[in-house]
């Protein structure tokens, strides 16, 4: 049985295309059953469309609160049996009863060594920052913005005359392996919330997906 996943976004949607290539295997254990965008334009439905995976606007526009947003949201996830919820460049916050009802089961993707670099202009930052160590976080969702327990991170050098444009490249390469890896580590349980931390099943191993995972078939 493959699981069901939802695949949240925004935008460009270069991370469900990585996720979208990962489902090609016939190893992997999820299925992206439904593809979201608060955004009518999001190049990523295109992307959906093109792999025949069903996609659906829900535009925050169209709600008086956030509320109200994430109640329709909600919903259209329990009505297409939805298990588990991945945040692919989804730019929006979701409220703390939205997160408590998928909680364990909602994870996100962040361009940094999560808890530094938390929001938005992240790239920027870190270069402003003068960090020699970038990277990339997979993690469950809590309450606040890009927190929650760690489920896997991948380390990305700064280099020498880096500017924000080619340092996002760099991390994204990284954020393409790291996502796929990550959400089998979920979907197998071999990744559980434990208080403010993920316990991992004796099977996983730090060099395999923690950090730095190697290429999944
Ligand atoms: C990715 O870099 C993702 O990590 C980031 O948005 C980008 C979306 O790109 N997410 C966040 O910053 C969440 N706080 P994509 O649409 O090509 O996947």
């Amino acid at each position: 049985m493959t699981a069901k996943l939802a695949v949240l976004i925004s935008g460009r949607g270069s991370n469900l295309q990585s996720l979208i290539d990962a489902m090609a295997s016939p190893s992997f254990p999820a299925e992206i059953a439904l593809v979201i965008s608060n955004r009518p334009k999001a190049q990523g439905l295109e992307r959906a469309a093109k792999a025949g995976i069903p996609h659906k606007v829900i535009d925050h526009k169209d709600f008086k609160t956030r509320e109200d947003f994430d109640t329709a949201l909600d919903e259209t996830l329990r009505l297409a049996n939805i298990e588990f919820v991945a945040l692919a460049g989804f730019m929006r916050l979701l409220t703390p009863d939205f997160v408590r009802k998928w909680r364990d089961r909602l994870i996100n993707i962040h361009p940094s060594l999560l808890p530094s670099f938390r929001g938005l202009h992240v790239h920027e930052r870190m270069i402003d920052a003068g960090i020699k160590i970038a990277g990339c976080t997979v993690h469950f969702v809590s309450a606040e913005v890009d927190s929650g327990p760690i489920i896997g991170q991948a380390a990305v050098p700064v280099l020498p005359g880096d500017t924000a444009e080619t340092l996002a490249a760099r991390i994204l390469e990284e954020e393409h392996r790291l996502y796929p890896a990550c959400i089998r580590l979920l979907v197998e349980k071999k990744a559980r919330v434990s208080g403010a931390v993920v316990q991992y099943d004796s099977s996983v191993t730090a060099s395999g997906v923690l950090q730095n995972p190697p290429d999944s078939d």
